[in-house]
């Protein structure tokens, strides 16, 4: 038998693929998609299902080990998770030495890669209980950093998570409580949160999970090949649409631009105008996630009593650009990324948190794609080919 790099060395035959549209890195057993259908599941069971019954720290089980937990499993891994909450004091001081304008991403991201330090003598990727571990200090310190880096942006004061409380509602605390008040949790954002993060728990090999792999697979360790991937969610094709999506409706609003005007901005493709959160490499139908999502927004908005113009607008929008056929022909739907930011909106998010709280729905996807990677015998270290187009030998000047 011969390997494919043997086979493309010796035949000089390779493939170029563009943005990996039909090159698959890897085989999974996480993530199920069909996006003609618009089928999302993990582990086999269905994203709408998971949505409705289960909880986060559940579906993070399920992707991690790969079956739903018996109720003796999540209890034990849910106080391990509120075991490792605390951070290091001297990484909250890390914080201090970014500025108030930073972007939550970047901090998120950073901060992430600092924690790395703390743990360098525990993160052999090749020793079971060094990776467990570090799964369970991720889950249990990213919301925390992801929550710092909110209250940095506001310059106020960093709160000591309180592991008395679920894992979701530790984070709204964190988020929205103020020292020396009482925080009183809302259940109705308590449960839309949770389902908001249920959503983003995996996607298979998106450009964030694939950054991952790539970054592990060299070897690297948990929190250096998260980090890496918290930065690719950060682009506006990708989680950063989120933000991008709410600051279009904004603009839209603020401008008296009418919608349909904005349609045939986008359509014509002036000054590359994109109509934000519309439009999926993988989805060629609505996304499930999309259409879960639009659901709750006029419950959660009414629930929290709160009315928003831009969700009419965004509805506006949608309803345009699917009967138009510049849309239809192109076959792009609303993605997950359309209607969240209004949800993120009436819960008091800022609208440059919105990508930090993808990234901690997305955070055990990252976690179960690298363990999945590191215990595959086939794992190679991951190095495209290229093409090369530039000059050929040349004489450098003056050489013999
Ligand atoms: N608005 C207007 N036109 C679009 C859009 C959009 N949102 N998305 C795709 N198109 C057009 C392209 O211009 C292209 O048209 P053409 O054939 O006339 O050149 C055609 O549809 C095909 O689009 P591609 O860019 O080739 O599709 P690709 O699969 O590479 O890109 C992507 C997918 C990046 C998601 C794209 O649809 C996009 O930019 N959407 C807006 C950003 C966004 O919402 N990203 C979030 C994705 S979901 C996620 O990451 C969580």
């Amino acid at each position: 038998s011969i390997d494919i790099s043997t086979l493309t060395r010796q035949t000089g035959l390779t493939t170029i693929d563009y943005g990996f549209v039909n090159t698959s890195a890897t085989k999974s057993a996480i993530t199920y998609i069909d996006g003609d259908q618009g089928i999302l599941r993990y582990r086999g069971y269905p994203i709408e299902e998971l949505a409705k019954n289960s909880t986060y720290l559940e579906v993070a089980w399920l992707l991690l080990y790969g079956e739903l937990p018996t109720a003796d499993e999540l209890g034990e891994f849910d106080e391990k998770i509120r075991r490792h909450t605390l951070l290091h004091e001297d990484l909250k001081r890390f914080f201090s030495s970014l500025p108030h304008t930073a972007h939550p991403m970047s901090v998120l991201s950073s901060a992430t890669a600092a924690l790395s330090t703390y743990y360098e003598h525990q993160s052999d990727p090749a020793n079971p209980e060094h990776v467990e571990l570090n799964t369970i200090r991720m889950l249990a310190k990213l919301p925390v950093i992801a929550a710092y880096a909110h209250k940095k942006s506001i310059g106020q004061a960093f709160l000591y998570p309180d592991n008395s409380l679920s894992f979701v509602d530790n984070f709204l605390k964190l988020n929205f409580g103020v020292l020396s008040e009482v925080y009183e949790i809302d259940p109705v954002m308590s449960r839309a949160l949770e389902r908001l993060l249920i959503l983003h728990e995996d996607h298979e090999q998106n450009a964030s999970t694939s950054t991952v792999r790539l970054v592990g697979s060299t070897g690297a360790n948990q929190f250096s090949s998260i980090s890496a991937g918290i930065n690719a969610l950060y682009g506006p094709l990708h989680g950063g649409a989120n933000e991008a999506v709410l600051a279009m409706l904004a603009r839209i609003r603020d401008s008296g631009e009418s919608v349909q005007r904005f349609v045939e901005r986008v359509k014509n493709k002036e000054d590359g105008v994109k109509l934000m959160g519309f439009g999926h490499r993988v989805y060629k139908n609505y996304d499930p996630r999309a259409k879960l999502v639009k659901e709750s927004a006029d419950e959660v908005l009414e629930a929290l009593g709160v009315s928003d113009p831009l969700l009419d607008l965004a509805k506006q929008l949608e309803e345009i650009a699917l009967e138009d056929d510049y849309f239809k022909e192109r076959r792009l739907y609303p993605n997950v990324d359309f209607y969240t930011g209004v949800i993120y909106k009436a819960m008091g998010f800022p609208t440059r948190m919105f990508t930090v709280l993808f990234a901690i729905g997305r955070l055990p996807g990252w976690l179960a794609h690298w363990r999945e990677m590191q215990q595959d015998p086939q794992t190679k270290i991951g190095r495209p080919q290229q093409l090369y187009i530039g000059a050929p030998h040349r004489a450098y000047p003056g050489a013999e």
